[in-house]
């Protein structure tokens, strides 16, 4: 065990499954003091066994990002313990749609994907910003996606939201120079994790059918696993990275999006189809 986070608290949501568990296993491998948040109250309990059999401690709450008030109450309760301690806010908690195109998509669905995806980011970074600015120490980590860099069919919410993610943490970072506390943006490509798996159909549209297949397609082409992503987010946080692309799916997204501003839809869109099967 390295022990470069020691005297570190590591917050991070999402931590029942995929990055999220990752970060949490690795943040305490690394000598942080983990507190672990989920809306999912047995998967949460699960991550936490999982370190408890490698000898790793971590606190867990069940937490739901989308309520205001459960956050705010959730902040007051973790500030106390923190102690002067650095925090490192990591926002991962994040949902998939799989509701078609914007023409298929209902606008519940879409608001309740950004109260997740973005709205949640923001309300966790402030409901803990009084302590980072008291300490004028610390970090925090959203999780976009390259999702956030380009806009693709069939995904108008979630790239809406981390687009939105993008833009909140970038202007906080503007914010924030010339102080201790430093914002990392991730931009995660394909990561084996459940997320597509835990889409479901939404709306009138899609079928059970359509979601298997998609998920099959999915897992066959997320390149990085949640462990390495996860080290990488880590590594980043370490270095005070502050922008953070992962899987060379993730670099070429990355690049075309600067190179071709607008191009880029077009380039992609014959690749999306092929890869999902999915055009609605
Ligand atoms: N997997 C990918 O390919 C990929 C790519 C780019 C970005 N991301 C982002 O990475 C983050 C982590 O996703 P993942 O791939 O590990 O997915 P995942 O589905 O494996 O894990 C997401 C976790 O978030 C939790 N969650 C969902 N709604 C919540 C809520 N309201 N409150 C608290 N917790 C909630 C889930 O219970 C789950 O444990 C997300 O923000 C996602 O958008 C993932």
């Amino acid at each position: 065990m390295s022990a470069d986070f020691n005297n570190c608290v590591v917050v991070v949501t999402g931590a029942a499954s995929g990055i999220g568990r990752q970060l949490a296993l690795q943040a305490a491998d690394r000598g942080a003091f983990v507190i672990a948040a989920d809306i999912n109250a047995v998967p949460l309990e699960e991550t936490k066994q999982l370190g408890a059999r490698k000898g790793l401690q971590m606190e867990v709450h069940v937490l739901d990002v989308a309520d205001k008030k459960a956050v705010y109450e959730f902040a007051e309760l973790i500030i106390p313990q923190l102690k002067g301690r650095k925090l490192i806010l990591i926002n991962n908690a994040g949902v998939g749609l799989f509701s078609g195109n914007f023409h298929h998509t209902n606008q519940d669905d879409f608001e309740w994907l950004m109260n997740i995806n973005l709205w949640g980011v923001i309300r966790m970074t402030k409901a803990f910003y009084p302590y980072f600015m008291e300490r004028n120490e610390g970090h925090i980590v959203n999780l976009s996606s390259v999702f956030g860099l380009g806009g693709f069919a069939n995904q108008t919410a979630y790239c809406t939201a981390k687009f939105g993610v993008r833009g909140f943490t970038e202007a906080l970072r503007m914010e924030l120079m010339g102080t201790n506390i430093y914002t990392t943006t991730v931009h995660p490509g394909g990561i084996k994790t459940n997320i597509m798996r835990a889409a479901k159909p939404k709306g009138t549209f899609l079928t059970e059918e359509m979601h298997a297949k998609a998920t099959a397609d999915f897992d066959k082409i997320a390149m990085t696993t949640p462990e390495r992503a996860a080290h990488l987010i880590l590594e980043a946080v370490r270095r005070k990275k502050l922008r953070l692309v992962i899987g060379k799916d993730g670099r070429v997204i990355d690049m075309m999006t600067r190179l071709f501003p607008v191009a880029y839809t077009r380039i992609f869109k014959k690749r999306m189809d092929k890869a999902f099967k999915v055009s609605v």
